[in-house]
């Protein structure tokens, strides 16, 4: 077929976006049955949905081809990123179709990552609106840097040049701050096919090219080969003790044997030794290329590292500045741990500062605490260890990461890398010469977070209180973090908000951890509502260490005990966001100490934690 002479070189691939109305799934439709393509069993099916489902009469209606599942197409929406092949005797194009419905942005930002033009579809009756200031505005920021305006359903504004004159204008000047270097507007009529692949006769003001003429031209040059070597190593590669090569695909520039390569992680430098590719040494490879090398001497390299020429590394470090799109349900929260991955690397990785939210628009940066689903924002990250990486402007796939959220394993965010801080470099950890060993030393005794979580009202400070007390009799030394007493002080500036109750617990880990450091036994009294920031404080101390106590009462219970008076208040509207009434309350899964305050009494309670200590040698003299 004409499809394989083609190179691979030669291919375009595009994104098409337009709301729902505008006729993208027609004009995708039309595009693929022009190009001659389309298959005879497809065709036949074609015709067979175009009878049940259509809206056209007897003509196909292209929509349906392109329309993904059965029960999308009945609601008359698609809902996914859908990828389609088709082809022409001068080009291969691969087309990214992502929904228009406003809620989908997370689905061309999908498509928009791997694209190098985007089609942006708009009815001719209703020219810009905000969706289309919203999809150029992501395909930007993605990295698209040529777009096309579809404007379509010209026969039903009787083909009029000068209307289609105003939305070009119009669309020209929405998008002239967002870094596209070619812009090109085609008046199209995807039902009758005007300028789809055919040069329309009732389009005589119009010189340009048709839409399908416009594709197979475009010059686009992502530069990927020309740009500094980019090696994201997949893994090592080490089948017996001669061997060890280093494989993966090449994400930018070339490398042949000889070069002279860095692995900014570490600083080191080497030469290429060997590049073999599909099992036989080659001279070089190039961006898109999958290899394994092998380098002069022994040196440390690691799945994640990505080597770069010694002269043009990219950056490492573990504070930095990017674009985040949110593509969760759930919120983002600052302050929380999520995974971060970018190429073969893992991190954790907590938004430290949200520094703006961007409307997509009006292309307004504004304030904000959180990000919603969809939302577009600028943050600062900081990270559980240095990656190495590049600005997502000079190098979309070493410049890319997403977030992944640790207990669903969801992508929550697409994240675009700007630069790394520089504050960063310029702080360094002091070395001391009094640490917690000698510290806990001095005390004579192991040190240890207790923390108790629970509602409000189920007895956590009762207990730890007197779980306090009993230590002082015994002669250790101690510290108690309660809720109520840090919300005056070091904490009086955060609400009950999720995002402040992140924010909360943060500080509060970070200060048992301190307290840890100090060799005292720190107990931490907070409702501490969620798991995710629980396994924080756990993992901010060694293993070991951390001691979880739920404090474990029914609501039902709490509630009729109310000893501030809070839950009837809660009830009665008067404070919002009140735990276990109107924001939840995540219970451990598997804690060191469970504790049913609903049947047992405070001091059997705090002795239970006692004995617990006792038994596993918590309280041994150090
Ligand atoms: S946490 O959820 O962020 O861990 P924290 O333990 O600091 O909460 O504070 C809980 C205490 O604040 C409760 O014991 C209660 O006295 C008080 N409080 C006031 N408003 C609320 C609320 N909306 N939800 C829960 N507790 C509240």
């Amino acid at each position: 077929m004409t499809a394989a002479l083609i190179s691979a070189q030669d291919t375009l691939r595009f994104l098409t976006c337009g709301s729902v109305d505008d006729g993208k799934s027609t004009l995708i439709g039309r595009l693929l049955y022009d190009s001659k393509l389309l298959f005879d069993d497809q065709l036949a099916s074609l015709r067979a949905e175009t009878e049940r489902f259509g809206t056209t009469g007897d003509e196909f209606d292209f929509a349906l081809l392109v329309d993904g599942l059965a029960a999308e197409r009945e609601q008359g929406i698609t809902i996914d990123v859908a990828y389609r092949f088709f082809a022409t005797p001068r080009r291969r194009f691969i087309v990214a179709d992502t929904p228009g419905h406003e809620q989908y942005t997370r689905n061309m930002a999908t498509g928009a990552s791997t694209a190098d033009l985007a089609v942006l579809l708009v009815d001719a009756r209703t020219g810009v609106i905000t969706q289309t200031r919203r999809h150029a505005y992501v395909a930007g920021l993605l990295g698209i840097r040529h777009v096309v305006l579809a404007v379509n359903k010209m026969d039903l504004v009787d083909f009029d040049a000068a209307r289609f004159a105003a939305i070009e204008a119009a669309f020209r000047e929405a998008v002239r701050d967002l870094g596209f270097t070619q812009i090109a507007a085609i008046p199209v009529s995807a039902r009758f096919g005007d300028n789809v692949s055919t040069a329309s006769e009732r389009t005589g003001w119009y010189a340009g090219p048709t839409l399908l003429g416009y594709l197979e031209t475009a010059r686009i040059d992502d530069g990927a080969a020309d740009q500094p070597l980019r090696l994201p190593v997949q893994w090592v590669n080490r089948p017996n003790a001669d061997f060890r090569g280093y494989t993966g695909t090449v994400a930018a520039g070339r490398l042949r044997a000889g070069d002279e390569i860095a692995v900014p992680r570490t600083g080191q430098t080497t030469r290429i030794e060997r590049v073999v590719g599909a099992g036989v040494d080659r001279e070089d490879a190039r961006a898109g290329d999958a290899v394994t090398i092998t380098t002069a001497g022994e040196i440390d390299i690691s799945r994640g590292d990505v080597l770069s020429p010694p002269t043009a590394r990219p950056a490492v470090s573990d504070q930095l500045a990017a674009h985040i799109i949110w593509m969760s349900e759930t919120e983002l929260l600052p302050g929380r741990p999520y995974l971060l991955k970018t190429g073969a690397q893992n991190a954790l990785a907590t938004v430290s500062e949200l520094t703006h939210r961007i409307d997509p628009d009006t292309y307004h940066q504004e304030p904000a605490k959180t990000l919603g689903l969809n939302d577009i924002g600028a943050c600062k990250l900081s990270l559980s260890e240095p990656v190495t990486f590049d600005a997502y402007d000079d190098s979309r796939a070493t410049g890319s990461f997403i977030l992944v959220d640790r207990f669903s394993n969801a992508t929550v965010a697409a994240g675009m890398f700007r630069f790394g801080l520089r504050r960063a470099d310029n702080v360094h950890w002091q070395a001391l010469d009094i640490d917690k060993t000698l510290r806990a030393d001095q005390l004579g005794q192991r040190p240890c977070v207790l923390w108790f979580t629970g509602l409000s009202g189920a007895g956590k400070s009762t207990v730890a209180n007197l779980v306090e007390k009993k230590l002082q009799a015994a002669g250790r030394h101690t510290y108690l973090l309660d809720g109520d007493n840090i919300r005056h002080g070091l904490n009086r500036d955060l609400g009950f908000t999720d995002a402040d109750r992140v924010e909360n617990i943060r500080r509060v880990a970070e200060t048992a951890r301190l307290f840890v450091d100090a060799g005292l036994i720190v107990l931490v009294s907070f409702i501490s509502p969620f798991r995710a920031e629980r396994l924080l404080a756990r993992g901010l101390v060694e293993e070991g260490e951390f001691v979880e106590v739920f404090v474990d009462a029914p609501l039902d219970v709490v509630e009729e005990r109310d000893p501030k008076g809070l839950y009837r208040k809660a009830r009665a509207g008067e404070i919002a966001n009140f735990t276990g009434i109107d924001s939840p309350y995540e219970a451990p899964e598997s804690p060191e100490i469970r504790l049913p305050t609903d049947s047992l009494a405070p001091e059997t309670a705090a002795d239970q934690v006692i004995d617990y200590l006792r038994d596993r040698g918590y309280l041994d003299r150090g």
